[in-house]
């Protein structure tokens, strides 16, 4: 009987296997048992998911070990959380997940076996490379000094993604892992390590490599060749490179399928070069500084799926050549300065086309036959477009899920609606509808219809409704019937978001709340509203911001919203309510702004007990009294962490996109109005002008060391500016003007160097302003009406003994009348424009979520486009 070569490896390697069994292994998987008890002892485990680590358990049994069958040796660690989408909170909750260290050095050299490392999504605070953890390692190291710790042959999966808070300042422990084929490192800060390219390339056997959001800088864009001989997938997104397109990556092993670049400052026109690697399925170069054309040769790449150039600075046409590549799924070529026509050519042989944006602006001109069938049936839409009629081929689109149109103005009848109706998702923002909205049944779950010409009475809403903005239209009639009339509803509404604000809606609030118990966000401002604010509206028990401003609002506000337990905003700014300030607000809220109303009374000292308060806006009503001697417990106006005051709701899409919306409000800072949008939570604000309070400011306000701006002008306050107002070190905004402050102008006030408005003016203040500081960097109309105040700006010398001569008295009796024009000039710009909220809608892929949020605010204008950072296409 023949035995052939296989045969004989087969027998070798059972023979091979008892003996392991018999007298190896016990003692080998002793030692990986010790090492992984070991890398327990760095981590932190607040929700016990190690609970199954025992010494009594074999180690083969515990939660995320792996070993091999035959030898019982640990091959794979498998230990990501899972963290749930957030929805009204700032944070990922990472609270049950791990923390503490990761001892790498232990387990990579301990656990020879080991090929499989997974701590994705965990929240560790540092990586431990060093011999001390590890006795083997520690051991080599004292015989060969120039030792490595981290020396893996047989790691070939390295998933340390998303760990927010880990820093990496070296990756030179990498080149010792000569097999590893999957490298993850996702939002893993690595800005430190400059060397990180040459580093991974002396992995040959690298076939995954996603560094997206680790903060690196350079791209090594004039490297020619970089040594990937295995690699398919490259992500290197969301980082700040701000070069272009690197010499190395067109040289890239020619087997690599997937590129993902979005989101990296890259610029510069898109190199031939990149014809090289053919064998391109994914190529995800969005949201950059790209330039030039989009070349015709892209219709070269006949593998590919994903094409996503969308928001960069191309420019021409869409090149018909794009229409051959028939294995497209996505096409993303929006928000960016193309121009010409979109025909039928662009699209031949399509017909796995999935997701197309095309959006322009200016618009593109479509060239379509009227009976012309897309070869494609599409999910997502974006567009924009000039003739006045919409394409008749959206019609043949049977499956859209998502629709986005813009800029572009077009009739919406019947058809248009019910078409629309089967959609989850429709955003119609920023067009020119004009329709009549009275008949019209919304049944989307994100409807999107705001800064329209939209006519009629509110349109009715199914209970799919979950989101609705039809803000900023011509909106007329009563509410009543839209919140009353609930048979739509099958007893049942979904909707959390309503924006009707910006319209000429009139009559009551209407009882009818009960049927919204859903809500968690309600705009109805800037409209001709009347009555009083329903008892009913404390049924919403899940409300979070609650915006009524600039309506004809009266009467006091109901104690049923004390029942509104989750609100963070309240806002009932330019109505005619009256009565005491609400003393019930939950103390966690975040922003109180009743100006311009008729309240009365004292300012209750439950006021205090909101700690996490940031704007307590109570100006131009008729509060009197004192101010209370407790608003140092609004600790949020003390220590003002900005990042906890984000005023950010999430709602989820679905299971791994959100939609983002930064709440806003309209503030007076700097003797101007602004409305406060993405960077509400920079703001923090007291303004308590133009009311009748009296006393003196108690010594415990200028601890208040968060301010960013404080207005306590016009009013009967007393008594001196003490000293510690030099302490407000965030004061961009001071305003005590129009009161009877008698001290003299404290020297400690020039050491607020943000200060960049003061109003000190009509005071009886006294004695020179303080010299040779920024103090005199302000006009005069900071500091008149003082009439014993002196020194420059002012044009009153002051005398030895500090008291003042007025030179030119004549001169400050006129600048009253400048003065108080500058006051409300102020005020006056704020009406007519009324309240627009920043609002902007972005999807993004929660994975990238932390990343995004570093620059979020930088790019408000773009983000206000829509980005739409769609999920891993790689999978
Ligand atoms: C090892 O055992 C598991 C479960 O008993 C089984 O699913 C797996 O196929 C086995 N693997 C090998 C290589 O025998
Ligand atoms: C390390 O060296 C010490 C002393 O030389 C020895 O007792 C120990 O077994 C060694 N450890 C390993 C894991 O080789
Ligand atoms: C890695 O370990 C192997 C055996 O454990 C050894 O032969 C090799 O020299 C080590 N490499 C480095 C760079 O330390
Ligand atoms: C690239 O890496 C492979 C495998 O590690 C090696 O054989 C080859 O020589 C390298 N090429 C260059 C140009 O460095
Ligand atoms: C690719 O690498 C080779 C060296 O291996 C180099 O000569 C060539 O210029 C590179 N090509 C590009 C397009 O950078
Ligand atoms: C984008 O490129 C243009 C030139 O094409 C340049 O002026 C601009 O500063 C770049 N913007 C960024 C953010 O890099
Ligand atoms: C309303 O939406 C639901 C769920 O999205 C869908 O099943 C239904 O067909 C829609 N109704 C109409 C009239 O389009
Ligand atoms: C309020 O919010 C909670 C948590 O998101 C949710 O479970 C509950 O159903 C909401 N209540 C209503 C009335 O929608
Ligand atoms: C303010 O805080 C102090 C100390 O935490 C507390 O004793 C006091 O009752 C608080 N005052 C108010 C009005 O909340
Ligand atoms: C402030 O000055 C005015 C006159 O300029 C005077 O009538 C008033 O009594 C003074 N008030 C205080 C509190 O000193």
């Amino acid at each position: 009987m023949n035995i052939s070569p296989s045969q004989y490896a087969i027998i070798f390697a059972c023979l091979l296997c008892t003996i392991m069994v018999n007298i190896g292994t016990c003692s080998y998987s002793q030692r990986d048992k010790q090492a992984l008890l070991n890398f327990k002892q760095g981590i932190i485990d607040p929700a016990d998911v190690l609970s199954s680590w025992s010494t009594q358990q074999d180690c083969c049994q515990w939660r995320g070990v792996k070993c091999d069958n035959i030898t019982s040796r640990v091959t794979q660690l498998n230990l990501p959380c899972s963290t749930i989408l957030p929805t009204y909170l700032d944070e990922e909750d990472k609270s049950l997940c791990l923390t503490g260290s990761i001892y790498l050095s232990l387990l990579l050299v301990e656990l020879e076996f080991l090929t499989h490392l997974n701590l994705r999504n965990n929240d560790f605070l540092a990586i431990q490379l060093d011999s001390v953890h590890s006795q083997t390692c520690y051991n080599l190291s004292v015989a060969n000094p120039s030792h490595h710790c981290v020396n893996s042959s047989s790691l070939r999966y390295l998933d340390l993604s998303y760990n927010d808070n880990l820093a990496i300042n070296s990756l030179q422990w990498l080149s010792h892992m000569s097999s590893l084929e999957y490298l993850y490192l996702n939002d893993i800060d690595l800005h430190k390590e400059s060397n990180w390219l040459q580093l991974v390339t002396m992995l040959p056997s690298l076939s995954e490599l996603d560094m997206s959001g680790c903060q690196l800088k350079d791209l090594s864009p004039s490297i020619q060749y970089a040594n990937f001989t295995s690699l398919r997938y490259l992500s290197l997104s969301a980082n700040d490179f701000h070069s272009e397109l690197p010499k190395w990556l067109f040289n890239i092993s020619c087997g690599i399928s997937g590129i993902k670049l979005y989101s990296s400052s890259l610029n510069g026109q898109l190199p031939k070069a990149l014809l090289n690697l053919q064998h391109l399925q994914v190529l995800d170069l969005e949201d950059n500084n790209f330039s030039g054309l989009i070349p015709d040769w892209l219709g070269k790449f006949e593998h590919l799926r994903y094409l996503a150039l969308d928001l960069n600075k191309f420019s021409g046409s869409i090149p018909t050549s794009l229409g051959n590549l028939s294995f497209l799924t996505n096409l993303l070529v929006g928000h960016n300065k193309l121009s010409g026509i979109v025909s039928a050519r662009n699209f031949a042989k399509l017909s796995k086309l999935k997701e197309l944006d095309i959006y322009s602006s200016p618009p593109l001109t479509f060239d379509f036959e009227s009976h012309w069938v897309p070869p494609f049936q599409l999910k997502r839409l974006v567009l924009t477009f000039s003739n006045p009629n919409l394409p008749v081929w959206l019609y043949t689109q049977r499956s859209i899920e998502q629709l986005d149109i813009y800029e572009s103005s077009f009739k919406a009848n019947g058809k248009f609606w019910n078409f629309v109706s089967r959609m989850a998702q429709v955003y119609l923002k920023d067009n020119s509808i004009d329709v009549n909205m009275s008949n019209v049944l919304l049944n989307s779950t994100f409807i999107y219809l705001s800064s329209n010409d939209l006519k009629g009475c509110l349109p009715r809403l199914s209970s799919n409704v979950a989101f609705l903005d039809i803000s900023n239209n011509s909106l007329s009639g009563t509410i009543s019937p839209f919140l009353c009339d609930h048979r739509m509803l099958n007893g049942k509404s979904n909707l959390q978001y309503l924006d009707i604000s910006l319209n000429h809606l009139s009559g009551g609030l209407t009882n009818c709340w009960k049927n919204w118990k859903s809500l968690v966000h309600v705009n109805l401002g800037s409209n001709n509203l009347k009555g009083k604010i329903p008892p009913s509206m404390g049924l919403l028990s899940n409300l979070t911001s609650l915006h009524l401003h600039e309506n004809e609002l009266d009467g006091e506000i109901p104690l049923s919203l004390q029942n509104c337990h989750s609100l963070l905003i309240f806002n009932v700014r330019e109505n005619n309510l009256s009565g005491n300030i609400p003393n019930w607000i939950p103390h966690d809220a975040k922003a109180l702004q009743i100006r311009s109303n008729s309240f009365s009374g004292n300012i209750p000292v439950q006021i205090c007990e909101m700690s996490s308060l940031i704007i307590l806006d109570i100006a131009d009503n008729t509060i009197s009294g004192h101010i209370p001697t407790c608003l140092n417990n609004i600790t949020a106006l003390v220590f003002n962490n900005i990042s906890y005051n984000k005023l950010t709701f999430f709602f989820p899409i679905d299971d791994s996109r959100y939609y983002i919306f930064e709440d806003s409000l309209e503030l007076v800072t700097k003797g101007q109005i602004s409305d406060y949008g993405m960077n509400l939570h920079f703001v923090s604000l007291i303004d308590m002008s133009s009311n009748n309070l009296s006393g003196t400011i108690p010594l415990q306000m200028f601890s208040l060391i968060g301010l960013f701006s404080l207005n306590m002008s016009h009013n009967k306050l007393t008594g001196q500016i003490p000293y510690e107002i030099g302490n407000m070190k965030n004061l961009e905004s001071l305003d005590f003007s129009a009161n009877q402050f008698s001290s003299e102008i404290p020297q400690s006030l020039s050491n607020l160097s943000f200060l960049s408005s003061l109003n000190l003016s009509y005071n009886n203040l006294t004695g020179k302003i303080p010299s040779g500081t920024q103090l005199q960097g302000f006009s005069a109309l900071s500091y008149i009406g003082n009439h014993d105040l002196c020194g420059p700006p002012l044009t009153k010398i002051c005398l030895q003994d500090g008291k003042a001569k007025d030179t030119k008295p004549i001169d400050e009796d006129e600048d009253e009348s400048t003065f108080f024009s500058w006051f409300y000039i102020g005020i006056g710009s704020g009406f007519g424009t009324g309240f627009l909220g920043v609002i902007c809608a972005i999807f993004l892929n929660r994975k990238l979520r932390h990343t995004y949020f570093n620059f979020l605010y930088d790019l408000k204008d773009r983000l206000c486009a829509m980005v739409d950072i769609r999920m891993s296409s790689f999978q």
